[in-house]
């Protein structure tokens, strides 16, 4: 069976159940700043999940984009990905547990022709929280034909929340036989060849900031099923990169390099993973660009591993481009983002690529240099960080490639004290800038965290504020950057300032502590302690930042946004005057 059969029969079977389809929303969440990526089918449907009125209906099914970066350090394995793509069905408030449990079996067996004798389940089987079993979810799967050796109650069968907080419930997960014998008798959670191919989550509870669950109103069916996985088990495949979602892929990089898949399959894997990856955030909303923040960083990880993975197979040629090339070929008629912003892909790519290369050798001859001499420690992992742009990861895999332990927990003890050097120069500055809450002041406040992140858009990431300050009349911002700015830089950053201003975006904010605000790719002065707790304002997608507000509600209020005057503040600062009209 194709990917593209598979994603159509999923569809039809339920659009003839009533569902309607939907369309993948985008990898980067759009209302919650408390999570990089989407990392699930049901992350976009949060709002409806909790009740709000959705306009397709109660019943909705689709295929949707995810990232999820808790599973980089596994792939190079068969199953592993940090992109791929979910199945998912989803009832809001509509059917409840029996019919979502019937559709997954009528559609697995009659649908896809899996073998009922090689199907297992596990259930809900109480936890601290919330107490009972799913004894309900056992009555349907026993009155379906499963047999009670095959139904495991697991304290762990529990989905969500998504994020910090929101809704989550039991689960029951399909597992499918995938051994070459004949699949045993009662089903055992430790056995490898049982494969889990689709989760049913009973939406049941809300979680909430304190960490309560409380029962929601409206009960939701959320079910997620891997497309690759569930591929190659129609397929007998025991990998997933031998699927037709890979093969083409798998062919270039095997004519490029020389090399066979066969005999390099984790390096390949996490090549051939790590490419699809990158193509699709970047192809995602123009927006995420590598850097040393947030999506960005991950970003930047990923698209560096590849080049110095190639680099470790004595890959001469560049691979990035090429294989890019041919994932916008293959997907494209599911995801036409890929075409429209293929320029965009291919010219990030190259420019990161070209940065990193510069800087490559010289950073690998400095890494075997410290190993010799025994020296590599957290400290000179950051340097090499600092002065080569090899991210922690890759340094703490190139470490562990020679036998060597590196401690994660020094090195960032080091970014910690880097940051707090760079910012005694900012000592004295004022947080927000903001000198009362009028109106007007509120707006030149959003407008300055606009300015900000449209200076590091277009400038680059060394730029940090150094100082703001705001009146009715005006704002004025000092920021790190050690060149007077070009008629075309200002021109760019303020027409990146109005365009967001044109997109009407929503400005709002979450309680985290520091870390998670860091973590988060929050820009802003970090100068609070590590577990305190404080707010990261969101403006849509666009910008993050640590803050005390008082801020407006959306960026449609602002106007006109107009660079007056840029100038020298002192050495390395420069500083910008603007006005909204
Ligand atoms: N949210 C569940 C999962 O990710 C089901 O879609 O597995």
């Amino acid at each position: 069976m194709t990917n593209t059969e598979l994603r159509n029969k999923f569809l039809k079977y339920f659009e003839n159940k009533d569902h309607k389809i939907i369309s993948s929303a985008s990898l980067i969440p759009e209302n919650d700043p408390t999570v990089l990526f989407t990392t699930a089918g049901m992350q976009p449907l949060i709002p409806y999940l909790r009740g709000k009125k959705h306009s397709d209906g109660k019943r909705l099914v689709n295929v949707q984009k995810c990232w999820r970066t808790n599973d980089i350090d596994e792939v190079g394995d068969k199953t592993h990905h940090t992109f791929f793509e979910m199945l998912g069905n989803w009832s809001l408030g509509d059917y409840w547990k029996k019919e979502a449990i019937e559709y997954s079996w009528e559609f697995l067996i009659k649908e896809l022709g899996l073998n009922k004798d090689k199907i297992a389940i596990s259930i809900f089987g109480g936890n601290n929280d919330i107490k009972e079993y799913d004894k309900e979810s056992e009555e349907y799967w026993l009155n379906l034909g499963i047999a009670k050796e095959r139904i495991l109650k697991l304290s762990d069968n529990w989905w969500g929340p998504a994020g910090e907080t929101g809704p989550c419930g039991p689960d029951t997960e399909i597992f499918y036989w995938t051994g070459e014998e004949a699949a045993p008798k009662s089903f055992s959670a430790e056995d490898d060849n049982w494969v889990e191919i689709w989760n049913n989550v009973f939406m049941e509870y809300n979680k909430d900031k304190e960490g309560q669950y409380t029962e929601l109103e409206q009960k939701n069916i959320d079910t997620g099923m891997g497309l690759e996985r569930t591929l190659a088990i129609l397929n007998n495949l025991d990998d997933n990169y031998l699927t037709d979602l890979f093969k083409p892929i798998i062919e270039k990089l095997e004519s490029i390099s020389n090399l066979k898949y066969e005999d390099n399959k984790k390096e390949f894997r996490i090549i051939l993973d790590h490419i699809r990856s990158a193509t699709f955030l970047l192809a995602d909303n123009n927006s995420i660009v590598p850097t040393n923040t947030g999506q960005g960083y991950v970003l930047r990880r990923i698209i560096r591993r590849i080049i110095r993975l190639s680099k470790k197979l004595n890959i001469t040629e560049s691979i990035l481009i090429s294989l890019a090339n041919i994932i916008i070929d293959k997907y494209q008629e599911e995801y036409s983002e890929l075409k429209d912003n293929k320029d965009f892909i291919i010219s990030e790519l190259e420019k990161e690529e070209a940065k990193f290369k510069k800087t490559l050798d010289k950073g690998l001859k400095e890494f075997n240099k410290l190993i010799e001499s025994n020296t590599l420690n957290g400290k000179e992992a950051f340097n090499l960080f600092a002065s080569h742009g090899f991210p922690l990861e890759m340094t703490l895999e190139l470490a562990l490639e020679k036998n060597i332990k590196l401690s994660e927990e020094e090195y960032r003890k080091e970014f910690k004290k880097h940051q707090e050097l760079s910012r005694t120069a900012s000592a004295g500055m004022f947080k927000g800038g903001l000198a009362d809450d009028s109106i007007m002041s509120k707006k030149y406040h959003t407008t300055t965290h606009l300015l900000h992140q449209a200076l590091r858009s277009v400038l680059g990431d060394h730029v940090e504020q150094r100082g703001s300050n705001i009146n009715e009349k005006r704002l004025r911002f000092d920021f790190s950057h050690s060149d007077k700015m070009s008629l075309e830089e200002i021109k760019k950053v303020e027409d990146l300032v109005n365009d967001k201003i044109k997109e009407e975006l929503d400005v709002s904010f979450k309680e985290m502590n520091v870390a998670e605000a860091k973590e988060l790719g929050a820009i802003g002065l970090f100068d609070n302690k590590y577990d305190q707790r404080i707010k990261v304002y969101t403006v849509g997608n666009f910008s993050k930042e640590i803050c005390g507000g008082p801020h407006i509600e959306n960026t449609k209020e602002l106007g006109v946004f107009k660079i007056k005057k840029e100038s020298s503040s002192a050495a390395g600062i420069r500083r910008i005057k603007a006005i909204l009209e």
